[in-house]
């Protein structure tokens, strides 16, 4: 039997009590997470010794999607990630051995091998319509009314949760199983986006709707990428020398269409379900075995129940429009709070009778409206564009705008990012522009109005020599900026010693952006050694810097000589090199200047290490003013040796080095890397003559490729450096 959401909701084959259920926390009980838990105890025991056997393999993978519910949907993780990933490699391991045991909701199967060929389009179950906005709570108390009058209940229950702002999706289970993820595309038809949705954790692979007597399913959603997630996301593109993202709505969307599901897994999105709209009733489902969905409340709860992020906390069902409205707005203040964007709420009424007997028109539901908060989207105009040197000097235009308030904050500035962006927005001065600003995330302008120019408007000019030194601007090939190769250009010098100071790098705490400037313009810090030379008598005369200050800045200064090896490497501003990336070049080191006798073919068999950044790091340690100033920093007293990798002289390991390349079977990479060195093993950074052993895991590549042909290198696997070990 086919039935719409709207129409033959398990009419007559349930019982149609109207109370709600109660609420629930999680979709496991208190019992059967202690069951569970044990279970995880247990197992975690077996996997040691590898003595999971093949009968408990479903046991296995409920205990691992109950740490992945725990985890992704709660945030409230039961145990440690090293612990997850022991299950996991144990369950992987047991699939890999017989691949009969294999299933496809199994969690290892998330991981999707290959590029994606093609998106085929595909049709919705049921039409994905839009909903229709209101603004203001006139436009609600007007939808109320209609309501009252369409339905003729004199007080409505509404059920009002979050609008995401994000990419709607659909997505449908036929016996339980996840078998189709679609993109909304024009409504009625989208693209087929499976592989896709398999990547995102908070949407099950399977989910019991056999026991709501539910054979198949259409579920709709929106996918969002948390805004800290979309931070460091466009700080990496940055890092990069590519244009960041404007938004986490376009993030989300645009993550979606990618051809590569290992890149949508890295990009951890997530996923809220919101409306059924569509399913078939399974023909053995009897009376009173299902829960009862008469209302939308409670269907969200279903969904929360069977495992799905559905707005079940966030969902309120009122009686009457005026507490809708309260709460409406208390939502938006709360609207920064939330980890994931949202740009309204959507008013829903809450009986599914009541929402068949206003039905739809072709664009909307007449029983739901959307309830738009305050833009934070203004118009201006772009007066200026003024032309910034970053510290790698790349040019960055900036335009100045007519300032406008925006969700709070006076927008005057706003980064054009690079010459690219001017052209593809059509930007000129004088323009009449639209400026948004999503959250957290910085404004941008979205677009320029054309078809307001009154003729007067002026073409942006680019740069062709550096703003502040003169010389001759550059462009490297396949690069969006354009760039001032001038080491020693005021404006690269200043932005150096900006960023080699901040939180992230060596965090010296009381100097800020001001007072380097400051300093640098009377002459007072010259360049980044000159921080631990600072004349504090001279600073002393200036107006504004108390003792108390000083005193603070010089014990920051003093503090920050011992900082980790990491964070001064990526204090230096080498191009390319962010957090990870300085990571990973400690880890191949004793100490820093070991780094300019890496050949660039080293530097790129490290850790995802690519020839741009190898080229990047060679460039750097082969200029001799910047050898000379690491010198200096080091005779002022800073560490450059990389205190954390101390060899153990006296285990069997001694003399021996190693290097871990691919997936391997139950060790995380750097766990087996702390266990070859406490036993005295060395670590190599990348395959060469004076490596001994390359242990091998899945999937690995070039280093492998690589040891091959070099006849004193020993490839060996997990189990074999485990013996070593022992021996
Ligand atoms: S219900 C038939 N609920 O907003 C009604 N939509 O502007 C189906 N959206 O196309 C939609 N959060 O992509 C619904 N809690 C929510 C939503 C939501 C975001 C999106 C959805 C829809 C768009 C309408």
């Amino acid at each position: 039997m086919i039935c719409t959401y709207n129409t033959l909701i398990f009419s007559g084959l349930f019982d149609h009590h109207l109370t709600l259920a109660p609420k629930v926390e999680t979709m496991y009980s208190p019992q059967s997470t202690k069951a569970l838990q044990k279970e995880t105890v247990d197992f975690l025991k077996k996997a040691v010794n590898g003595k999971i056997g093949a009968k408990e393999i479903e046991s296995l993978r409920q205990v691992l999607r109950f740490h992945e519910y725990r985890y992704y949907l709660l945030n409230d993780p039961l145990i440690a990630d090293p612990e997850y990933d022991k299950l996991y490699k144990a369950l992987e391991e047991m699939e890999g051995e017989d691949a009969s045991l294999v299933s496809s909701d199994s969690p290892t199967q998330r991981v999707a091998k290959g590029l994606t060929k093609a998106f085929p389009t595909v049709q919705h179950l049921v039409p994905m319509l839009s909903l229709e906005n209101s603004y203001d709570s006139d436009d609600l108390i007007s939808f109320d009314r209609k309501a009252r009058e369409g339905t003729g209940v004199d007080k409505i229950e509404y059920c009002v949760e979050p609008k995401f702002d994000g990419g709607s999706i659909s997505l449908i289970y036929e016996d339980d199983m996840l078998v189709r993820g679609a993109t909304r595309g024009n409504g009625l038809e989208g693209d087929e986006i499976t592989s896709n949705v398999r990547q995102i954790r908070s949407i099950p692979l399977s989910a019991k709707f056999s026991d709501y007597g539910i054979e198949q399913i259409e579920i709709r959603g929106e996918v969002l990428i948390n805004k800290d997630k979309f931070a460091k996301f466009n700080q990496q593109l940055i890092e990069q020398g590519l244009a960041p993202l404007a938004n986490p709505r376009n993030a989300a969307s645009g993550t979606l269409r990618i051809k590569d599901p290992q890149e949508v897994k890295r990009r951890n999105l997530e996923a809220f379900v919101y409306n059924i709209s569509f399913y078939v009733r399974s023909k053995k489902a009897a009376k009173g075995t299902a829960n009862n969905l008469q209302t939308h409340s409670a269907a969200l709860e279903m969904l929360w129940n069977l495992g799905f992020r559905s707005p079940q906390k966030e969902k309120k069902v009122f009686k009457g429009i005026q507490s809708v409205i309260e709460y409406c707005n208390e939502f938006e203040s709360k609207r920064d709070d939330l980890p994931y964007e949202i740009d309204g709420m959507v008013i829903k009424i809450n009986d599914v009778d009541l929402q068949d007997k206003l039905g739809m028109t072709s664009h909307h539901p007449r029983w739901a409206i959307a309830y738009k908060f305050k833009a934070r989207q203004a118009t201006s105009k772009l007066l200026n564009v003024e032309f910034q040197v970053g510290r790698t000097g790349s040019i960055t235009p900036v335009a100045k705008i007519q300032p406008v308030h925006i969700g709070g904050v006076t927008v005057s500035s706003i980064s054009l990012f690079n010459e690219d962006v001017i052209r593809e927005k059509d930007l000129k001065i004088g323009d009449r522009v639209l400026v948004e600003r999503a959250g957290d995330v910085i404004p941008y302008i979205v677009k320029s109005m054309a078809e307001l120019r009154t003729g007067s408007e002026k073409k942006i000019q680019f740069l062709k020599n550096c703003p502040v030194c003169e010389s001759k601007l550059f462009k490297e090939e396949g690069e969006a900026a354009w760039r001032c190769i001038n080491i020693e250009c005021p404006a690269q010098v200043v932005e150096r010693i900006i960023h080699f100071v901040s939180k992230d790098a060596m965090d010296i705490r009381g100097f800020g952006d001001a007072n380097v400037r400051k300093f640098y313009e009377l002459g007072l810090l010259k360049d980044i050694p000159g921080i631990y030379t600072l004349d504090f008598n001279r600073l002393g005369e200036l107006e504004g810097f108390g003792q108390k200050s000083l005193d603070n800045l010089q014990s920051a200064i003093e503090n920050s000589k011992k900082q980790p090896l990491h964070r001064l490497i990526f204090g230096l501003g080498i191009r390319f090199v962010g957090e990870t990336t300085a990571k990973t070049l400690t880890q191949a080191v004793d100490h820093l200047l070991d780094l300019k006798d890496f050949t660039l073919e080293q530097l790129q068999d490290l850790e995802d290490i690519g020839p741009k950044v190898a080229g990047s790091v060679f460039h750097f340690f082969s200029n001799k003013d910047n050898i000379q100033i690491l010198k200096e920093l080091e005779k002022l007293g800073l560490t450059l040796k990389n205190q954390k990798k101390q060899h153990s002289s006296d285990g069997n390991l001694t003399g021996t080095t190693f290097l871990f390349t691919g997936t391997l079977p139950t060790l995380k990479r750097s766990e087996a890397e702390e266990m070859a060195e406490a036993n005295g093993g060395q670590i190599l950074g990348g395959v060469s003559a004076k490596l001994n052993y390359l242990v091998v895991g899945e999937d690995a590549g070039s280093k492998l490729e690589k040891a091959k042909k070099i006849n004193t290198v020993k490839i060996i696997s997990e189990a074999e450096f485990l013996r070593l070990l022992k021996k």
